[in-house]
């Protein structure tokens, strides 16, 4: 018997070359299998003459391994190629989810302007307290030191419950009696909330806004504690470079009392529209807590001292974003809110 290992290579070859990764297992097993070609030598080895069989078994054992390598190499191509055409079969075009202007919507401006204001309190240590909207007489009025006849408690000013003394807030600092009632000093608290008077609304006055009240209170706390914590918030919330100055004024719970100024930045200082020619613009009212409201609290005014300050938010967000109306923050227009 005459065999030729090179053909069975060569057609071993031709065949693999040419195989499928569904054909290729049956070539294996024509070639490697158990009655494949190349075995079918490997069996016929034992009746040969040892030098023949050295030789034959030599070559047989080689053809095995390049026909072994030839099947593997192939299947590795075709497999490659099967993922390749998978893949580029499978591939989804997502480029049209992209082309819809995606609409998130985003915090109103008020709220974002209470959330600036009140992170620049909590990293000068403040906590963030809240109060009731519908207060009774004496948190609003006579716990603040209002005198009986003070114009504040005026029904042209103050909106009261039907058939009731109770009213809606007109400022937040009632929520200075309710936290000094319910905690002993040091207290440092702001407080955010929404407030109402009863006023004809125009492009300065609605009848409800919102106030961030404060309140520090401790032994030694001096006008100097009170100079210090507003300036070093002004500067964080309308810049470096915006001076601000201290002008005597009066609120029946604060003695001595204070409305803070910031250099108008529409115009420098030099005088304009907005500023009223003054070059400047007032954004709150503050001063050290009257000994009257520690007393309406059962603090002892002679251990400790505080002071106060609230602000109005629509205000100083008009100011910093060059609002001009304030009936524009709840009208909801969405051409206006979208800007902010
Ligand atoms: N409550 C005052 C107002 O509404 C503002 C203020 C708060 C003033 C605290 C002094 C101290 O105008």
């Amino acid at each position: 018997m005459k065999i030729d290992i090179n053909e069975i290579i060569n057609s071993a070859a031709g065949e693999i070359a040419a195989a499928t990764l569904q054909t290729l297992p049956e070539l294996k097993l024509k070639y490697l299998g158990k009655d494949g070609e190349i075995t079918k030598i490997l069996k016929t080895l034992k009746i040969l003459k040892p030098d023949e069989r050295k030789e034959l078994g030599q070559k047989a054992n080689e053809a095995k391994k390049i026909i072994e390598q030839a099947l593997e190499n192939k299947e590795k191509e075709l497999s490659q190629k099967a993922i390749q055409e998978k893949t580029a079969s499978q591939k989804v075009d997502i480029s049209p989810i992209f082309y819809f202007p995606v609409n998130s919507g985003h915090f109103h401006i008020i709220t974002k302007t209470i959330e600036d204001i009140s992170q620049i309190f909590i990293s000068l240590g403040f906590k963030i307290a809240k109060g009731p909207e519908i207060e009774t007489d004496w948190y609003n009025f006579q716990a603040l030191n209002h005198p009986e006849d003070h114009p504040a408690r005026d029904v042209q000013d103050t909106f009261y419950l039907q058939g009731s003394k109770d009213l809606l807030r007109t400022h937040t600092s009632p929520v200075q009696v309710h936290v000094m009632q319910n905690q002993k000093p040091p207290v440092r608290v702001i407080v955010p909330g929404r407030v109402f008077r009863n006023e004809a609304s125009d492009a300065s006055h609605s009848s409800t806004f919102h106030q961030i009240e404060g309140l520090f209170v401790n032994q030694n706390v001096t006008f100097v504690d009170l100079k210090s914590t507003l300036a070093s918030f002004v500067k964080k919330f309308f810049g470096q470079n915006i001076s601000l100055r201290f002008r005597p004024s009066f609120f029946p719970f604060t003695e001595p009392s204070a409305e803070v100024d910031v250099q108008c930045f529409f115009c420098g200082g030099k005088g304009c529209g907005v500023c009223k020619q003054s070059g400047w613009i007032e954004i709150l009212g503050c001063g050290m807590v009257h000994p009257n409201v520690f007393k309406a609290v059962e603090y002892d005014s002679e251990n400790y001292t505080g002071f106060a300050f609230g602000m109005g938010v629509e205000r100083i967000a008009m100011l910093k974003y060059g609002i001009d109306d304030i009936r524009l923050f709840y009208e909801n227009d969405l051409r206006f809110l979208r800007q902010f």
